[in-house]
Protein backbone atom coordinates (compact mmCIF):
# COMPACT_ATOMS: atom_id res chain seq x y z
CA UNK A 1 0.00 0.00 0.00
CA UNK A 2 1.75 3.57 -0.76
CA UNK A 3 -0.21 6.13 1.24
CA UNK A 4 0.02 9.92 0.35
CA UNK A 5 -0.43 11.97 4.04
CA UNK A 6 -2.22 15.97 3.89
CA UNK A 7 -0.40 17.44 6.54
CA UNK A 8 2.45 19.09 8.06
CA UNK A 9 2.56 18.62 11.74
CA UNK A 10 3.67 16.18 14.59
CA UNK A 11 -0.08 14.56 13.84
CA UNK A 12 1.08 13.69 10.23
CA UNK A 13 4.44 12.52 11.48
CA UNK A 14 3.07 10.53 14.13
CA UNK A 15 0.69 8.92 11.80
CA UNK A 16 3.68 8.44 8.98
CA UNK A 17 5.50 6.66 11.67
CA UNK A 18 3.00 4.24 12.64
CA UNK A 19 2.22 3.64 9.30
CA UNK A 20 6.07 3.16 8.91
CA UNK A 21 5.74 0.18 11.18
CA UNK A 22 3.20 -1.56 8.97
CA UNK A 23 4.60 -4.35 6.65
CA UNK A 24 1.97 -3.80 4.32
CA UNK A 25 3.17 -0.46 3.68
CA UNK A 26 5.36 0.78 1.01
CA UNK A 27 5.97 4.13 -0.52
CA UNK A 28 4.74 7.10 2.05
CA UNK A 29 4.51 10.73 0.64
CA UNK A 30 3.48 13.61 2.27
CA UNK A 31 2.37 17.20 1.33
CA UNK A 32 3.63 19.37 2.12
CA UNK A 33 5.32 17.66 5.69
CA UNK A 34 8.23 18.96 7.24
CA UNK A 35 12.08 18.47 8.14
CA UNK A 36 11.29 15.26 10.54
CA UNK A 37 8.65 14.00 7.85
CA UNK A 38 11.11 14.08 5.09
CA UNK A 39 13.61 11.43 6.91
CA UNK A 40 10.30 9.03 6.76
CA UNK A 41 8.40 10.07 3.29
CA UNK A 42 9.06 11.85 0.42
CA UNK A 43 7.56 15.32 0.83
CA UNK A 44 6.15 17.45 -2.14
CA UNK A 45 5.58 21.21 -1.78
CA UNK A 46 1.77 21.10 -1.92
CA UNK A 47 -0.46 22.92 0.56
CA UNK A 48 -2.87 20.90 2.20
CA UNK A 49 -5.70 23.25 1.78
CA UNK A 50 -4.77 23.23 -2.30
CA UNK A 51 -7.41 21.03 -3.26
CA UNK A 52 -6.84 20.93 -6.93
CA UNK A 53 -3.46 21.28 -6.36
CA UNK A 54 -3.93 17.55 -3.92
CA UNK A 55 -5.66 16.18 -6.67
CA UNK A 56 -3.37 16.95 -9.55
CA UNK A 57 -0.53 15.28 -6.91
CA UNK A 58 -2.25 12.07 -6.16
CA UNK A 59 -3.14 11.62 -9.94
CA UNK A 60 0.98 12.18 -10.49
CA UNK A 61 1.21 9.84 -7.45
CA UNK A 62 -0.66 7.13 -7.84
CA UNK A 63 -1.19 5.96 -4.13
CA UNK A 64 -3.29 3.33 -3.22
CA UNK A 65 -4.98 5.85 -0.13
CA UNK A 66 -4.39 9.46 0.67
CA UNK A 67 -4.97 9.89 4.17
CA UNK A 68 -6.46 13.95 4.88
CA UNK A 69 -5.44 14.63 8.23
CA UNK A 70 -6.11 18.15 8.71
CA UNK A 71 -9.67 19.94 9.27
CA UNK A 72 -9.25 22.70 6.89
CA UNK A 73 -9.41 20.40 3.79
CA UNK A 74 -11.77 17.87 5.09
CA UNK A 75 -14.14 20.87 5.95
CA UNK A 76 -13.42 21.79 2.27
CA UNK A 77 -14.05 18.77 0.72
CA UNK A 78 -10.92 17.69 -0.20
CA UNK A 79 -12.06 13.94 0.45
CA UNK A 80 -15.12 14.08 -1.83
CA UNK A 81 -13.02 15.53 -4.94
CA UNK A 82 -10.51 13.10 -3.81
CA UNK A 83 -12.78 10.11 -4.68
CA UNK A 84 -14.59 11.81 -7.35
CA UNK A 85 -11.02 11.63 -8.95
CA UNK A 86 -11.03 7.91 -8.32
CA UNK A 87 -9.04 7.84 -5.04
CA UNK A 88 -9.37 6.07 -1.87
CA UNK A 89 -9.60 8.09 1.00
CA UNK A 90 -8.98 8.31 4.90
CA UNK A 91 -11.17 10.68 6.62
CA UNK A 92 -14.84 12.28 6.18
CA UNK A 93 -16.48 13.64 3.27
CA UNK A 94 -17.37 17.45 4.08
CA UNK A 95 -20.84 16.85 4.32
CA UNK A 96 -19.58 14.68 7.73
CA UNK A 97 -16.71 16.68 8.78
CA UNK A 98 -19.61 19.59 9.02
CA UNK A 99 -19.46 18.00 12.72
CA UNK A 100 -16.19 20.43 13.37
CA UNK A 101 -16.72 22.60 10.52
CA UNK A 102 -20.09 24.18 12.22
CA UNK A 103 -21.14 24.25 15.82
CA UNK A 104 -24.12 25.37 15.37
CA UNK A 105 -24.86 22.13 13.30
CA UNK A 106 -23.54 19.79 15.72
CA UNK A 107 -25.45 21.62 18.54
CA UNK A 108 -28.76 21.21 16.55
CA UNK A 109 -27.48 17.48 16.04
CA UNK A 110 -26.55 17.12 19.45
CA UNK A 111 -29.94 18.64 20.32
CA UNK A 112 -31.99 16.45 17.95
CA UNK A 113 -30.67 13.15 19.22
CA UNK A 114 -30.38 14.00 22.70
CA UNK A 115 -26.49 13.69 23.07
CA UNK A 116 -25.47 15.38 25.94
CA UNK A 117 -23.80 18.89 25.62
CA UNK A 118 -24.37 21.98 27.16
CA UNK A 119 -27.17 24.40 26.68
CA UNK A 120 -26.83 26.72 23.92
CA UNK A 121 -28.45 29.36 21.71
CA UNK A 122 -27.12 30.50 18.16
CA UNK A 123 -27.64 34.13 16.92
CA UNK A 124 -26.52 36.70 14.16
CA UNK A 125 -27.34 39.88 15.66
CA UNK A 126 -25.05 41.04 17.64
CA UNK A 127 -27.76 42.90 19.45
CA UNK A 128 -30.06 40.24 20.33
CA UNK A 129 -26.47 37.82 21.71
CA UNK A 130 -25.94 41.08 23.82
CA UNK A 131 -29.40 41.03 25.30
CA UNK A 132 -29.84 37.61 25.80
CA UNK A 133 -26.16 37.50 28.09
CA UNK A 134 -27.51 40.54 29.62
CA UNK A 135 -30.62 38.54 30.83
CA UNK A 136 -29.03 35.54 31.50
CA UNK A 137 -26.98 37.41 33.82
CA UNK A 138 -24.54 34.14 34.25
CA UNK A 139 -20.40 34.30 34.37
CA UNK A 140 -18.26 32.78 32.83
CA UNK A 141 -20.46 33.32 29.32
CA UNK A 142 -19.13 31.17 26.60
CA UNK A 143 -19.27 32.40 23.05
CA UNK A 144 -18.21 30.57 20.30
CA UNK A 145 -18.09 30.95 16.38
CA UNK A 146 -19.52 28.63 14.48
CA UNK A 147 -16.69 27.99 12.33
CA UNK A 148 -13.28 26.59 12.15
CA UNK A 149 -10.96 29.42 13.74
CA UNK A 150 -7.79 28.07 14.44
CA UNK A 151 -8.63 26.94 17.93
CA UNK A 152 -8.86 30.47 18.81
CA UNK A 153 -13.01 31.30 18.09
CA UNK A 154 -14.13 30.17 21.53
CA UNK A 155 -13.97 33.12 24.36
CA UNK A 156 -14.87 32.37 27.81
CA UNK A 157 -16.14 35.81 29.31
CA UNK A 158 -16.11 36.43 32.95
CA UNK A 159 -18.13 39.85 32.80
CA UNK A 160 -20.52 41.60 30.71
CA UNK A 161 -17.73 44.05 28.73
CA UNK A 162 -15.52 40.85 27.92
CA UNK A 163 -18.71 39.26 26.44
CA UNK A 164 -20.06 42.19 24.85
CA UNK A 165 -16.53 42.51 23.43
CA UNK A 166 -16.04 39.15 22.51
CA UNK A 167 -19.69 39.62 20.31
CA UNK A 168 -19.15 42.11 18.65
CA UNK A 169 -15.45 41.02 17.50
CA UNK A 170 -17.01 37.99 15.59
CA UNK A 171 -20.57 39.10 14.66
CA UNK A 172 -20.01 43.30 13.91
CA UNK A 173 -16.10 43.67 13.59
CA UNK A 174 -15.57 40.03 11.20
CA UNK A 175 -12.33 38.92 13.10
CA UNK A 176 -12.86 35.64 12.17
CA UNK A 177 -14.34 36.11 8.95
CA UNK A 178 -17.40 33.97 7.92
CA UNK A 179 -16.42 31.90 10.64
CA UNK A 180 -17.57 34.26 12.90
CA UNK A 181 -20.80 35.49 10.95
CA UNK A 182 -22.96 33.11 13.96
CA UNK A 183 -22.12 32.62 16.92
CA UNK A 184 -23.25 29.73 19.73
CA UNK A 185 -23.56 30.95 23.41
CA UNK A 186 -23.35 28.55 25.79
CA UNK A 187 -23.66 27.15 29.70
CA UNK A 188 -20.74 27.38 31.03
CA UNK A 189 -19.39 23.92 32.45
CA UNK A 190 -17.43 22.58 34.97
CA UNK A 191 -15.06 19.57 35.14
CA UNK A 192 -12.08 18.07 34.01
CA UNK A 193 -11.16 17.61 30.19
CA UNK A 194 -10.89 14.15 28.25
CA UNK A 195 -10.31 13.50 24.63
CA UNK A 196 -11.42 10.48 23.41
CA UNK A 197 -10.18 9.64 19.60
CA UNK A 198 -12.33 7.02 17.47
CA UNK A 199 -12.02 5.05 14.39
CA UNK A 200 -15.38 5.02 12.48
CA UNK A 201 -16.66 3.45 9.15
CA UNK A 202 -19.88 4.67 9.66
CA UNK A 203 -21.48 2.16 11.58
CA UNK A 204 -19.51 0.74 13.91
CA UNK A 205 -17.68 2.85 16.21
CA UNK A 206 -13.82 1.87 17.77
CA UNK A 207 -12.69 4.24 20.48
CA UNK A 208 -8.88 4.44 20.52
CA UNK A 209 -7.02 4.56 23.73
CA UNK A 210 -8.07 8.00 25.82
CA UNK A 211 -5.94 11.14 25.89
CA UNK A 212 -5.50 13.95 27.99
CA UNK A 213 -4.49 17.15 26.01
CA UNK A 214 -2.60 20.58 27.88
CA UNK A 215 -4.37 23.39 25.70
CA UNK A 216 -2.74 26.54 27.32
CA UNK A 217 1.06 27.87 27.33
CA UNK A 218 2.00 28.04 30.78
CA UNK A 219 2.49 25.42 33.85
CA UNK A 220 -0.41 25.41 36.01
CA UNK A 221 -2.90 26.07 33.20
CA UNK A 222 -1.83 29.71 33.05
CA UNK A 223 -1.55 31.82 29.33
CA UNK A 224 -3.09 32.06 26.40
CA UNK A 225 -4.73 28.76 24.58
CA UNK A 226 -2.61 27.30 22.37
CA UNK A 227 -2.98 23.86 19.26
CA UNK A 228 -2.12 21.77 22.56
CA UNK A 229 1.41 21.97 24.67
CA UNK A 230 1.79 18.04 25.28
CA UNK A 231 -0.59 14.97 26.21
CA UNK A 232 -0.24 11.75 27.94
CA UNK A 233 -2.58 8.64 27.53
CA UNK A 234 -4.39 6.92 28.70
CA UNK A 235 -6.11 9.42 30.45
CA UNK A 236 -6.63 7.72 34.15
CA UNK A 237 -10.20 9.51 34.39
CA UNK A 238 -11.95 7.78 31.84
CA UNK A 239 -12.35 4.61 33.78
CA UNK A 240 -14.63 1.85 32.92
CA UNK A 241 -17.49 3.41 34.00
CA UNK A 242 -16.63 6.61 32.07
CA UNK A 243 -16.17 4.10 28.99
CA UNK A 244 -19.44 2.83 29.28
CA UNK A 245 -21.15 6.02 29.84
CA UNK A 246 -19.34 7.67 26.63
CA UNK A 247 -20.58 4.64 24.49
CA UNK A 248 -24.09 4.22 25.26
CA UNK A 249 -24.79 8.14 25.70
CA UNK A 250 -22.38 9.35 23.23
CA UNK A 251 -20.27 7.46 20.93
CA UNK A 252 -22.81 5.32 18.91
CA UNK A 253 -25.89 7.48 19.33
CA UNK A 254 -23.59 10.54 17.28
CA UNK A 255 -22.41 7.71 14.90
CA UNK A 256 -25.81 6.73 14.73
CA UNK A 257 -26.80 10.54 14.60
CA UNK A 258 -24.87 10.88 11.59
CA UNK A 259 -26.01 7.65 9.54
CA UNK A 260 -29.64 8.88 9.81
CA UNK A 261 -29.12 12.38 8.64
CA UNK A 262 -27.32 10.74 5.44
CA UNK A 263 -24.00 12.06 6.71
CA UNK A 264 -21.85 9.00 8.03
CA UNK A 265 -18.70 9.41 9.61
CA UNK A 266 -15.91 7.95 7.52
CA UNK A 267 -12.32 8.37 9.77
CA UNK A 268 -10.71 9.14 12.91
CA UNK A 269 -13.49 11.25 15.32
CA UNK A 270 -12.67 13.25 18.05
CA UNK A 271 -14.59 13.40 20.75
CA UNK A 272 -13.17 16.56 23.54
CA UNK A 273 -15.42 15.87 26.36
CA UNK A 274 -15.88 17.27 30.30
CA UNK A 275 -16.71 14.78 33.21
CA UNK A 276 -18.75 17.32 35.08
CA UNK A 277 -21.30 16.97 38.22
CA UNK A 278 -24.01 15.86 35.99
CA UNK A 279 -22.16 13.09 33.78
CA UNK A 280 -19.82 13.27 31.15
CA UNK A 281 -20.83 16.08 28.15
CA UNK A 282 -19.34 16.42 24.65
CA UNK A 283 -17.25 20.15 24.65
CA UNK A 284 -16.62 19.55 21.02
CA UNK A 285 -16.31 17.01 17.87
CA UNK A 286 -13.46 17.20 15.36
CA UNK A 287 -13.26 15.63 12.56
CA UNK A 288 -10.16 14.31 12.45
CA UNK A 289 -7.07 13.28 14.53
CA UNK A 290 -6.10 15.43 17.23
CA UNK A 291 -2.59 16.91 17.20
CA UNK A 292 -0.52 16.59 19.76
CA UNK A 293 -3.36 13.92 20.97
CA UNK A 294 -2.22 11.41 17.98
CA UNK A 295 1.08 11.79 19.08
CA UNK A 296 0.61 9.68 22.08
CA UNK A 297 -2.02 7.68 21.28
CA UNK A 298 -0.77 6.01 17.93
CA UNK A 299 2.28 4.75 19.33
CA UNK A 300 0.38 2.51 22.07
CA UNK A 301 -2.04 0.84 18.77
CA UNK A 302 -0.93 -2.56 18.01
CA UNK A 303 -2.78 -3.25 15.27
CA UNK A 304 -1.60 -2.26 11.63
CA UNK A 305 -2.69 1.25 10.87
CA UNK A 306 -2.98 0.04 7.20
CA UNK A 307 -5.41 -2.45 8.07
CA UNK A 308 -7.28 -0.24 9.94
CA UNK A 309 -7.71 2.25 7.25
CA UNK A 310 -8.97 -0.41 4.26
CA UNK A 311 -11.28 -1.51 6.59
CA UNK A 312 -12.80 1.90 7.38
CA UNK A 313 -12.62 2.75 3.67
CA UNK A 314 -14.44 -1.00 3.07
CA UNK A 315 -17.04 -0.37 5.77
CA UNK A 316 -15.80 -3.70 7.91
CA UNK A 317 -14.41 -2.15 10.97
CA UNK A 318 -16.54 -4.32 12.55
CA UNK A 319 -14.76 -7.80 12.06
CA UNK A 320 -11.64 -6.03 12.62
CA UNK A 321 -10.07 -6.08 16.32
CA UNK A 322 -8.25 -2.97 17.38
CA UNK A 323 -5.57 -3.66 19.82
CA UNK A 324 -3.97 -1.51 22.26
CA UNK A 325 -0.87 -1.76 24.26
CA UNK A 326 -1.07 -1.39 28.17
CA UNK A 327 1.50 1.21 28.28
CA UNK A 328 1.71 5.23 29.20
CA UNK A 329 2.63 7.42 26.69
CA UNK A 330 4.02 11.18 27.27
CA UNK A 331 4.67 13.89 24.69
CA UNK A 332 5.96 17.36 25.45
CA UNK A 333 5.78 19.84 23.22
CA UNK A 334 8.86 22.39 22.55
CA UNK A 335 7.38 25.55 21.08
CA UNK A 336 9.01 29.06 19.73
CA UNK A 337 9.13 31.74 22.63
CA UNK A 338 6.23 33.81 22.37
CA UNK A 339 3.46 31.05 20.73
CA UNK A 340 0.76 30.89 20.51
CA UNK A 341 1.50 34.68 19.51
CA UNK A 342 4.84 36.29 17.42
CA UNK A 343 7.05 34.19 17.47
CA UNK A 344 10.40 33.99 15.28
CA UNK A 345 11.96 31.04 12.98
CA UNK A 346 15.11 29.51 11.19
CA UNK A 347 16.93 28.77 14.40
CA UNK A 348 18.99 26.29 14.39
CA UNK A 349 18.27 22.93 16.56
CA UNK A 350 20.67 21.16 18.54
CA UNK A 351 20.57 17.79 19.67
CA UNK A 352 19.04 16.27 16.62
CA UNK A 353 20.81 13.54 14.70
CA UNK A 354 20.67 13.27 10.81
CA UNK A 355 17.09 11.57 11.29
CA UNK A 356 15.97 14.51 13.39
CA UNK A 357 15.71 11.90 16.40
CA UNK A 358 17.78 12.49 19.76
CA UNK A 359 19.88 9.75 21.39
CA UNK A 360 17.38 9.43 24.80
CA UNK A 361 15.15 6.97 24.89
CA UNK A 362 12.20 9.29 22.79
CA UNK A 363 10.76 9.46 19.54
CA UNK A 364 10.85 12.97 18.17
CA UNK A 365 7.66 14.02 16.25
CA UNK A 366 8.67 16.71 13.89
CA UNK A 367 5.51 19.99 14.14
CA UNK A 368 7.09 23.06 12.76
CA UNK A 369 10.51 22.27 11.12
CA UNK A 370 12.15 22.42 7.98
CA UNK A 371 15.85 20.57 6.72
CA UNK A 372 17.96 23.00 4.92
CA UNK A 373 21.77 21.65 4.60
CA UNK A 374 21.73 18.83 6.36
CA UNK A 375 20.25 21.02 9.64
CA UNK A 376 16.96 21.28 11.18
CA UNK A 377 15.79 24.77 11.51
CA UNK A 378 12.62 25.99 13.50
CA UNK A 379 9.37 26.71 10.85
CA UNK A 380 6.32 26.92 13.49
CA UNK A 381 5.00 27.69 16.91
CA UNK A 382 5.21 24.11 17.70
CA UNK A 383 8.39 22.80 16.78
CA UNK A 384 8.26 19.29 18.45
CA UNK A 385 6.64 17.18 20.26
CA UNK A 386 8.68 14.52 22.32
CA UNK A 387 7.71 11.65 22.64
CA UNK A 388 8.33 8.55 25.48
CA UNK A 389 6.33 5.01 26.01
CA UNK A 390 6.93 3.01 29.16
CA UNK A 391 5.26 0.70 31.60
CA UNK A 392 4.19 3.50 33.83
CA UNK A 393 2.99 7.05 33.04
CA UNK A 394 5.56 8.40 35.46
CA UNK A 395 8.71 6.38 33.81
CA UNK A 396 7.68 7.89 30.36
CA UNK A 397 7.24 11.96 31.56
CA UNK A 398 10.59 11.40 33.17
CA UNK A 399 12.13 9.50 30.06
CA UNK A 400 10.03 12.67 27.86
CA UNK A 401 11.74 15.03 30.08
CA UNK A 402 15.44 13.73 30.09
CA UNK A 403 14.74 13.32 25.99
CA UNK A 404 13.61 17.63 25.69
CA UNK A 405 16.72 18.10 27.98
CA UNK A 406 19.21 16.89 25.31
CA UNK A 407 17.35 19.38 22.71
CA UNK A 408 17.76 22.92 22.59
CA UNK A 409 17.33 26.16 20.46
CA UNK A 410 17.29 29.71 20.66
CA UNK A 411 14.05 30.48 23.39
CA UNK A 412 12.61 27.19 23.11
CA UNK A 413 9.67 27.26 25.04
CA UNK A 414 8.15 24.08 27.18
CA UNK A 415 6.16 22.95 29.71
CA UNK A 416 7.10 21.44 32.69
CA UNK A 417 3.63 20.04 34.43
CA UNK A 418 2.60 17.73 31.39
CA UNK A 419 0.99 14.85 33.21
CA UNK A 420 0.74 16.39 36.14
CA UNK A 421 -2.88 16.14 36.90
CA UNK A 422 -2.52 11.96 36.02
CA UNK A 423 -0.09 11.29 38.37
P1 LIG B 1 -13.53 24.11 21.94
O1 LIG B 1 -12.69 24.72 20.84
O2 LIG B 1 -14.98 24.10 21.68
O3 LIG B 1 -12.97 22.80 22.41
O4 LIG B 1 -13.26 25.03 23.20
C1 LIG B 1 -11.95 25.32 23.65
C2 LIG B 1 -11.89 25.16 25.15
O5 LIG B 1 -12.81 26.07 25.77
C3 LIG B 1 -12.29 23.79 25.64
O6 LIG B 1 -11.24 22.86 25.62
C4 LIG B 1 -12.76 24.09 27.04
O7 LIG B 1 -11.66 24.18 27.92
C5 LIG B 1 -13.37 25.46 26.93
N1 LIG B 1 -14.83 25.36 26.77
C6 LIG B 1 -15.52 25.20 25.62
N2 LIG B 1 -16.83 25.14 25.85
C7 LIG B 1 -17.01 25.23 27.18
C8 LIG B 1 -18.14 25.21 28.05
N3 LIG B 1 -19.38 25.12 27.58
N4 LIG B 1 -17.92 25.34 29.36
C9 LIG B 1 -16.66 25.47 29.85
N5 LIG B 1 -15.55 25.50 29.10
C10 LIG B 1 -15.72 25.36 27.77
N1 LIG C 1 -5.28 19.22 20.50
C1 LIG C 1 -6.54 19.69 20.13
C2 LIG C 1 -6.92 19.49 18.73
O1 LIG C 1 -6.29 18.80 17.97
O2 LIG C 1 -7.93 20.07 18.33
Amino acid sequence: MDILVVGGGGREHAILTALRRSPKVGKLYAAPGNGGISRIAECFPVKATDIDGMVELAKKLSPDYVFVAPDDPLVMGMVDRLNEAGFKTFGPKANAAILEGSKVFSKALMKKYKIPTAEYETFTDAEKAITYIREKNSFPAVIKCDGLALGKGVIIAEDMSQAENAVKSMLLDGKFGKSGSEIVIEEYLTGPELTVLAFTDGKTVKPMVSSMDHKRAYDNDKGLNTGGMGTIAPNPLYTPDKQQECMENIFLPTIKAMQAEGRPFKGCLYFGLMLTPSGVKVIEYNCRFGDPETQVVLPLLETDLAEIIEAIWEERLDGLDVKWSDKSCACVVMASGGYPEKYETGKEISGLDENGQTSADAYVYHAGTKLENGKFLTAGGRVLGVTSTADTLRNALDKAYAAVKTISFDKAHYRTDIGKKAL
